[in-house]
């Protein structure tokens, strides 16, 4: 099948079982086109938990899917690349935060997004990298163990110093291996271009930055900003979208490593064969979903 017949059987499909397509910023050119919704974690969390389709196709990975399903249990939720995985959310384990939260009794224990339904179950809140500051915040909590991104949770420490932090040694690889040496070389190279990145890179390259937010806020900033040039220092999927607002504007990848390949996994042929099929679809087990789904809606009040 050619691209045009692709996406006209994915339209006939998605009307046959009324589903939408959801997708995150960093999926591929084509799935961004097909979507009813492309946004950040926070902006396709809130909008799976409203709306009346009976089907969501979640392009993105599990932790995605699985947070949808919870938010929408009555909707059936398909994940097009079954694989598609967020390595960082997989470096914590429900168990080996149990034992955590052992040692830190008196501790508000937030979960990024970036987690299992399982890490989630055992979370006072959850946040995303978009309202984690306002979420974290609003605690009443001195201490804070935060999981699983290291640099997100130094990102709000800083930010924070009234608290006190606890850091999951996890980390994003895609966004963590960006060094600051980097970032100097292509400041020198294109001296007029601001720098914009997401709080998952480390700390020393969040420092140099000019802006600092989720995918969507990166987004919205070099959309309504006076400036020509911008160094983007998230996943090259955002490039789409800013370069589709801003025709005017240039865009510099920050590095050629900024690429996730477990959201690169997704293609329109997948999202067919998703709507086809109907694979594949999450479940969360009813007692974790529950759990939850209390540290998501708490994010999504305060958030
Ligand atoms: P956003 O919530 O900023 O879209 O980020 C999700 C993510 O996985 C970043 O790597
Ligand atoms: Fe996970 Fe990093 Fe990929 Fe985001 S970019 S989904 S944090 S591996």
């Amino acid at each position: 099948m050619d691209k045009r017949e692709l996406i006209e059987k994915i339209q006939a499909l998605k009307k046959e079982r009324n589903a939408v397509i959801v997708a995150h910023n960093y999926q591929v050119d084509d799935v961004q086109e097909v979507a009813d919704i492309v946004g950040d974690s926070f902006a396709l969390s809130k909008y799976c938990a409203s709306g009346n389709a009976d089907v969501i196709v979640f392009c993105g990975v599990h932790f995605m899917a699985e947070s949808a399903k919870i938010l929408s249990p009555e909707k059936t939720v398909l994940l097009p690349e079954k694989d598609a995985g967020c390595p960082m959310a997989d470096m914590v384990t429900a168990d080996a935060l149990r034992r955590e939260k052992e040692k830190y009794k008196d501790a508000a224990v937030v979960c990024y997004i970036n987690s299992s339904a399982e890490v989630k179950a055992e979370c006072d809140v959850c946040c995303t990298s978009s309202n984690a500051l306002k979420v974290v915040g609003s605690l009443k909590e001195k201490d804070i163990l935060f999981v699983p991104d290291q640099n997100l949770g130094s990102y709000i420490a800083a930010k924070l110093q009234e608290k006190n932090f606890i850091l999951w040694k996890g980390f994003c690889a895609t966004h963590h291996r960006i060094k600051k040496d980097e970032v100097i070389k292509i400041r020198e190279m294109h001296p007029d271009a601001l720098v914009l990145v997401h709080p998952e890179c480390r700390p020393e390259v969040v420092e140099m930055a000019d802006f600092v937010g989720s995918t969507k806020q990166i987004i919205d900033y070099a959309n309504s900003s006076p400036h020509q040039k911008f160094i983007i220092g998230t996943e090259m999927g955002v490039l789409y979208k800013l370069k589709k607002d801003n025709p005017g504007k240039t865009f510099y990848l920050l590095s050629p490593g900024l690429i996730c390949p477990n959201m690169k996994k997704t293609s329109l042929e997948s999202v067919y064969n998703a709507l086809n099929e109907m694979k594949y679809e999450i479940n969360v087990d009813p007692q974790i979903s529950a759990k939850a789904r209390r540290a998501l809606d708490r994010m999504l009040e305060l958030g």
